[in-house]
């Protein structure tokens, strides 16, 4: 039954035999009992005559169906047959279904559960202190099953007419604007009809009840945006809108396809899986990624709150409006909005620099991961649909943003524009494969995109750009570059040896990124195993750069002889921010992976002394903390890098200060949480640094409003450096936070820093008290911060991970595997011995999670890597005289 293609591909699909054309659906919710009535009734096209028609639905209990073929009688139901393990159904019908259309009618009820998915509840208490309930939607991936059966695949798109009866008191929404209102009689509820939506995936149907307050504003075409939020706070929906409206306008301009839904509703609700979810004119978020308190957020919350709007309003063109027709073109959905998200910001924001960003960033990100074996192609096979929860990750979006943003270097902006109005106007309403995008942007361009991005999207890795030999005289240097699978660890095969992708490689040197001299940085397309570039020199000294603007999602290897004149071009900062960067994560996966000795690493890392773009910091400090945490370890060495780090890291905080200034801007502020999340790890017990911590701590403990002391952007390094210099009494008090918390928000901060206790004691109690009483959204957090706080809290939360397990599987029964993922990953994944690494394996081995199988190999994989690295460390860097001399003190 399932199409030719498709078998070959493995996919497990309902049979096309019926396609469902209409959806009528009503649903009449009771917040008492937590259950839903169900009524459907599905237009039908038989393609195909058939007694059987098969279907998705999970934890749905049927009560009656029918099938009535268009102008006839009714056809009862003989049989229902459930499959438990693809949460199918299948009816059975007392005489064939002739083909032409006809109606499936069924009638049946589900539960609103408490696990963040399907139809659920969500529980919180009001501004008047009572406790309360809502219920709304989270359908992606396959959870729209869970609330009324349906064709639940991507590619099986259908209009849906919604109706929905609640509780009188309440407000409800859905993805279409409301037609028609009327009170029933005698049930203290109302019926509210939605209008038709346009032809979609089942995935994006939404629907909201509850009680909200909301902000609202028109975009230029005319489209009504709201933000809805808690009663009593509105207010703080007034950024996400404002970021909402303005993006709507950008993208109508720039997909030239107006957002098609006369409405966009935003809706913050109070126990929510993910960040956010972009269910078309519906968009549900976690509170803590929508609503912003402006006197209170700082740039970092700002800036997530931005991206987050900017990432699910590109879903509705990229993933709403065209739609991957199976899952594993994911990346076209969650890679593309990955891109788009900073695309948007970058041009509401100018001052954000979020392509600066983006390097250490997503691009990071995913290098990070694509650098293992376990690691899967952008493109990535999905049998079975319930794989898909586990290709959520940094490849699809992470990797996916890093070659859509090659692409833009390569085609330009004006072509990269056309080809993606092309596409949607080729596709909308419908579903597309990665090649059709390929196909619009080769149609606009004349470029051969299709072969060059099959080597990034259809193999998994990207390539290691040696620079095998440089010879500089007569004001050029002539470079022979390689290129090979760039595997943090392990020898490649030959044929592995023999893997190669087309690189897009711009180059330049300070000539080419002085924008007065007029040049510019030049192109060069590798597509074989070696290649030489030529680049002309403009003084004796000049430097090289190797994937200028680090465009191309790779690593590149220099010689000792451009890494000193790429150094010295870091110190005079000739070297653009977004290159000294990327030089440094390179470098630092270089040494990982064994092709840089550590003190090279380090005396690149001296040449930042100087730095003060916060960009940069953030990559300094990412690599900081990474030495910093694998040499618990080697205690000896720890100190002595702790010295060195610190001697890096205090001057620079010293100039930015502790106080805010009013010539900050966004970035200014990034660059002292920045700073002082690096005073926390390394200076901490210092008397200056822990002075102003208690002194600023003191004052929220009087007034926790007063963020002129304690700015948001650095309250949780200042609570961990309490916590940790503390006992009894700073825990309670950071507990009183908590209990006290106007919002998630503070929550959210309190969770993030408790762990840092230094009582063992305490610390056992914060990891109770994460899984006793703190909602299923959020409780991964305080584990974490115990698990990141020291080597005793990873200790504590892995014994806590392997005693609890049954219980930790309880609480998240059917929730999105991404939170037990989340939980591995804090609970284990900071270990750095291969004897921990086996332990773990043994463990899973005897205690499998299935869903969570390719996090637990990541992990592994992870952590087997950093045991080599840190023995490598040891040797590299275990002697004094070496660190003396890096100290200028030889
Ligand atoms: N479509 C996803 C939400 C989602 C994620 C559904 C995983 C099912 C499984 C949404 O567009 C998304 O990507 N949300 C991100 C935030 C975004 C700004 C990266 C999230 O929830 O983390
Ligand atoms: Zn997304």
């Amino acid at each position: 039954m399932v199409a030719a293609s498709e078998k070959a591909k493995g996919r497990v699909l309902l049979p096309k035999n019926v396609v469902p054309l209409k959806y009528d659906l009503t649903l009449d919710v009771d917040l008492d009992k937590f259950i839903f009535d169900g009524n459907e009734k599905v237009e039908l096209q038989v393609v195909e005559e058939t007694a059987t028609i098969v279907l998705h639905s999970k934890e749905l209990l049927i009560k009656h169906v029918t099938f009535t073929p268009q102008g006839g009688k009714p056809i009862e139901l003989i049989g229902l047959a459930h499959n438990l393990r693809h949460h199918t159904l299948a009816f059975t019908f007392a005489s064939p279904l002739p083909v032409g259309l006809g109606e499936l009618h069924v009638v049946y009820q589900g539960s609103h559960n408490n696990q963040m998915a399907g139809f659920y509840r969500s529980g919180y208490t009001d501004i008047a202190g009572k406790s309360k309930v809502m219920v709304s939607t989270q359908f992606e991936s396959l959870d729209a099953r869970r609330a009324f059966p349906c064709w639940d695949e991507p590619g099986v798109k259908a209009v849906f007419e919604v109706t929905l009866v609640i509780p009188r008191a309440l407000t409800a929404f859905s993805n279409m604007p409301e037609v028609e209102s009327s009170e029933q009689s005698g049930t203290g509820k109302r019926v509210l009809r939605y209008a038709p939506t346009p032809k979609m995936s089942t995935y994006l149907l939404a629907f909201v009840v509850g009680e909200f307050d909301f902000v609202q504003d028109m975009t230029k075409h005319g489209v009504m945006v709201r933000v809805y939020t808690p009663p009593g706070k509105a207010e703080e929906g007034r950024f996400g809108l404002r970021v909402a409206k303005d993006t709507l306008d950008l993208y109508d301009d720039f997909f030239a396809v107006p957002y098609p839904l006369p409405k966009l509703d935003m809706v913050a609700i109070p126990e929510f899986a993910m960040g956010a979810m972009e269910n078309w004119g519906l968009v549900t978020y976690r509170e803590v990624d929508i609503l912003i308190n402006e006197h209170k957020a700082s740039s970092q919350q700002k800036q997530r709150v931005a991206t987050v709007v900017a990432h699910e309003l590109a879903h509705q063109w990229f993933g709403n409006l065209v739609t991957m027709q199976w899952w594993d073109d994911l990346w076209l959905n969650e890679g593309f909005a990955s891109w788009t998200e900073n695309y948007a910001t970058d041009i509401l924001f100018p001052d954000w620099l979020m392509w600066e960003q983006f390097t250490i960033d997503a691009q990071n990100a995913a290098l990070n991961l694509d650098s293992l074996r376990t690691s899967h192609p952008i493109q990535v096979p999905i049998a079975h649909a319930e794989e898909v929860e586990q290709v959520f990750d940094a490849i699809s979006y992470c990797k996916g943003a890093s070659v859509v943003r090659m692409l833009h270097a390569v085609l330009g902006p004006a072509d990269f524009k056309r080809g993606l109005q092309l596409y949607m106007q080729r596709h909308q309403y419908s579903n597309t494969e990665t090649f059709d995008l390929w196909n619009a942007w080769e149609k606009v361009s004349g470029k051969p995109i299709g072969q060059m991005m099959a080597s990034w999207t259809e193999q998994m890795g990207y390539p290691i750009v040696r620079v095998e030999q440089a010879d500089l005289t007569d004001g050029k240097a002539y470079l022979t570059v390689s290129q090979s699978w760039f595997l943090v660890e392990g020898a490649l095969s030959k044929e592995e040896e023999s893997k190669l992708w087309t690189v897009p490689l711009l180059y330049g040197t300070a000539a080419s990124v002085n924008g007065s001299t007029g040049v510019r940085p030049d192109l060069q397309i590798l597509t074989f195993k070696t290649d030489t570039i030529e680049v002309p020199l403009r003084g004796p000294n000049d430097w090289v750069k190797l994937n200028l603007g680090q465009h191309a999602p790779l690593r590149v290897l220099y010689p000792p002889v451009l890494l000193a004149r790429l150094a010295a071009g870091v110190r005079d900062k000739t070297l653009p921010a977004t290159d000294r960067a990327g030089l440094l994560m390179d470098c630092f996966n270089l040494t990982k992976k064994g092709e840089i000795p550590a003190t090279q690493l380090l005396t690149l890392i001296k040449a930042y002394e100087q730095e003060d773009n916060s960009t940069v910091w953030e990559a300094l400090a990412q690599v900081l903390t990474a030495l910093d945490k694998l040499l618990i370890q080697a205690p000896e060495i720890r100190k002595r890098f702790g010295h060195f780090a610190s001697s890096l890291v205090k001057p620079a905080a010293l100039k930015v200060g502790w106080d805010p200034r009013s010539d900050d801007g966004h970035l200014g502020k990034l660059l002292r949480a920045t700073l002082i999340n690096l005073l926390s790890l390394f200076c901490w017990s210092e008397p200056e640094v822990l002075g102003e911590a208690r002194r600023r701590f003191e004052a929220i403990l009087l007034n926790p409003l007063d963020v002129a002391t304690l700015p948001t952007e650095y309250k949780v390094p200042v609570l961990s450096m309490v916590l940790k210099a503390g006992h009894q009494y700073e825990f309670d008090q950071v507990m009183r936070l908590y209990r006290d918390a106007p919002s998630n928000v503070e929550k959210k901060q309190v969770y993030n820093a408790i762990g840092a206790t230094s009582d063992p004691k305490l610390k056992r109690r914060v990891l109770d008290w994460a899984l006793q009483d703190i909602k299923l959204q959020d409780f991964f957090y305080p584990i974490g911060s115990v698990s990141s706080s020291s080597h005793e809290g990873l200790e504590l939360a892995w014994d806590f991970f392997k005693l609890n397990l049954p219980q930790l599987k309880a609480k998240l029964a059917t929730a999105s595997s991404s939170l037990m993922d989340a939980v591995i990953v804090y609970s284990c994944g900071s270990f750095s011995t291969a004897e921990k690494a086996d332990e773990i394996e043994t463990f899973f081995r005897e205690n499998p999670l299935p869903s969570s199988q390719r996090k637990i190999a990541q992990t592994l994989e992870r952590i087997r890597i950093n045991a080599r690295f840190l023995d490598r460390l040891r040797s590299e860097i275990g002697n004094s005289a070496f660190w003396k001399k890096l100290a200028g003190e030889v």
